[in-house]
């Protein structure tokens, strides 16, 4: 994100650049000092840049704990994007839309602590972590926390 937004003002830059060299050759014919001139331009153009990369930087959108988590809007989304292309039945737990409520309590996969249900741990551990987005699994965490009801 960053890196992409920097990279296109520094582009900008290049070409702004490059349109004071050519200015600056018809000034030179011109007035005899455009070299002032063009350095305070060229500082000017990398300020810019500078400032611009800081205005792009992205932070990634907060997941509210307070916040009411429901299965229904929240979490099954999660699921049947993400997650039912195996647990689509063979696998356990089943996680297809009204599946995967009762999978999921008749499993144990929703026991407190939130943090180390059997849910949360597989969604953040190693043979599952790239399956879900970092802020996908605080809603799992959360709706569990809050009791993981069939909301
Ligand atoms: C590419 C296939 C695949 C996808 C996609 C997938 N899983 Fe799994 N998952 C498995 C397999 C295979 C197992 C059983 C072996 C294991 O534990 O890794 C499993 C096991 C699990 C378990 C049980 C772990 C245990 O110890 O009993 C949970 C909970 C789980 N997955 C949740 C999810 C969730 C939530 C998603 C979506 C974010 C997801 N899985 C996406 C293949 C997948």
């Amino acid at each position: 994100m960053e890196f992409t937004a920097c990279r296109i003002h520094l582009i900008r830059i290049i070409r702004y650049l490059c349109e004071l060299i050519n200015n600056a050759k018809v000034m030179d014919q011109k007035i005899n000092k455009p070299g002032h001139f063009f350095a305070l331009f060229v500082l000017l153009a990398v300020m810019t840049g500078i400032s611009s990369c800081e205005k792009f930087t992205y932070t990634p959108p907060a997941v509210d704990p307070n916040a009411t988590w429901l299965l229904s809007t929240d979490i099954q989304p999660i699921f049947t994007a993400s997650c039912v292309s195996c647990h689509g039945g063979a696998v356990a737990p089943d996680l297809r839309e009204g599946k995967s409520f009762q999978a999921l309590t008749k499993g144990g996969y929703l026991d407190l602590p939130a943090e180390s249900s059997e849910l949360y741990s597989t969604m953040t551990g190693s043979s599952h972590t790239a399956r879900s987005t970092a802020a996908e699994k605080l809603k799992v965490l959360y709706w569990i926390t809050q009791g993981a009801e069939n909301n």
